[in-house]
């Protein structure tokens, strides 16, 4: 695909596609990561002299309407802060936006226009329209075909791949297509169901494959092991046995139990065969991590999605703690992707000790399931016009 570092912008209205998808409370910001990921690509294109405007969706509102409480404004306040300069919010700009070389502005939620998830042709020829140079950086929602994610691309006069969008691509591809051996991958999280998918993709990929969280449980059900009143997914139980003959899973040997899922419950450490019946696993135990630890000074590649525990609440968050600081202290290119995993990251203070920080949820899980991301397919059409 085209770059939008290898274009000339100078004039030219450059309509820029941004993951700002970020959680608001109360009309403020609360996690600015994927802002702050942005800022190398909408100063480039300011510096470049070009006529900005930025377009991304906030959460899921009702399709077409406007409703205030996904509104954009918490965004180009806070995206105002970290630029220093205002960047002013426009209401109504499906036909003509008014900005002048070297300015930005955010154009309001996407998802407020009829069309936006179904990837009408309509709308997406009116968002082309309004640009010279189309430029997909929305990593995190470049899983979607949708009018501003993809349409818009086929139809503007010129669609390129941010530097964002770039730099995601050529990490992921690091890790996952070219990886240096031994590729150890974690898998965390609270259902076997909804990572099926990556962890049947990984199985093929990695040397070692650590599972955490709810996950961890079916696989300790498989191999014989009590989970008390775990969450465990029973009927999962045959494709966990398959997945452990495709590559080695290295279970838990210790883990921490509560009798209730409290901020409060009290933790006790037990081996994986003395779980009682009204035991709940809510993290590994210490030997384990260090099993874990131990195997990423080994690892020269690490994939790292989802906690091993429930690392909200301090005492059954040691797992998840060791697990991060062995990541940030190990030589291999790391790289980490998904809302709990980034929350784990900043909760252990590791971020400046990860090679790579995906801004990507979805998006990220779809790249390591091998999928093809719509909106960069649609640019590598785009490149062969
Ligand atoms: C995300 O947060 O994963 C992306 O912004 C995509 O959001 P969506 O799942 O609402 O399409």
């Amino acid at each position: 695909f085209k770059r939008m570092t290898d274009l000339d912008l100078q004039g030219k209205r450059v309509l820029i596609r941004e993951d700002l998808n970020v959680p608001v409370k109360d009309g403020k910001v609360t996690s600015d990561a994927r802002i702050r990921a942005s800022l190398p690509t909408i100063e480039q294109a300011l510096n470049a002299g070009a006529r900005v405007m930025l377009l991304s969706h906030l959460g899921r509102p009702t399709e077409g309407e406007y409703e205030e409480q996904y509104s954009l404004k918490p965004v180009a306040e806070h995206l105002g802060e970290l630029l220093g300069r205002p960047v002013p919010l426009v209401k109504d700009w499906l036909d003509g936006v008014d900005v002048e070389a070297g300015q930005v502005v955010l154009c309001e939620n996407v998802r407020f226009n009829k069309g936006e998830k179904k990837d009408d042709e309509e709308l997406a020829r009116k968002m082309a329209a309004l640009c010279d140079v189309y430029v997909m950086d929305a990593f995190g929602t470049a899983h979607r075909a949708q009018a501003s994610t993809h349409g818009v691309a086929r139809f503007a006069p010129v669609a390129c791949a941010g530097p964002l969008l770039a730099n995601e691509l050529d990490a992921l591809s690091k890790a996952l297509l070219e990886p240096a051996k031994p590729l150890v991958a974690i898998v965390g999280g609270s259902k076997v169901s909804t990572k099926l998918e990556v962890l049947d993709a990984l199985a093929d990929k990695v040397d070692q494959l650590i599972v955490g969280g709810g996950i961890a449980n079916t696989f300790l059900a498989a191999a014989g092991h009590p989970v008390g009143k775990s969450l465990c997914e029973h009927d999962l139980i045959p494709a966990a046995r398959k997945l452990a003959e495709k590559v080695h899973i290295p279970l838990p040997v210790d883990v921490v139990v509560a009798k209730e899922f409290a901020e409060t419950a009290e933790a006790t450490t037990k081996t994986v065969d003395e779980v009682a019946e009204d035991d709940m696993i809510l993290d590994v135990g210490p030997q384990t991590a260090h099993v874990f630890a131990a195997l990423m000074k080994e690892a020269r590649t690490i994939v790292w999605n989802g906690p091993v525990g429930v690392f909200e609440f301090d005492q059954f968050g040691e797992g998840t703690k060791e697990l991060a600081e062995a990541i940030a202290d190990s030589e291999a290119f790391s790289i980490a992707g998904g809302g709990d995993t980034l929350a784990a990251v900043d909760k252990y203070g590791i971020a400046d000790r990860i090679s790579y920080i995906s801004t990507g949820g979805g998006a990220f899980l779809e790249f390591v399931e091998g999928k093809t991301l719509p909106a960069v397919a649609v640019l590598e059409e785009r490149a062969r016009d």
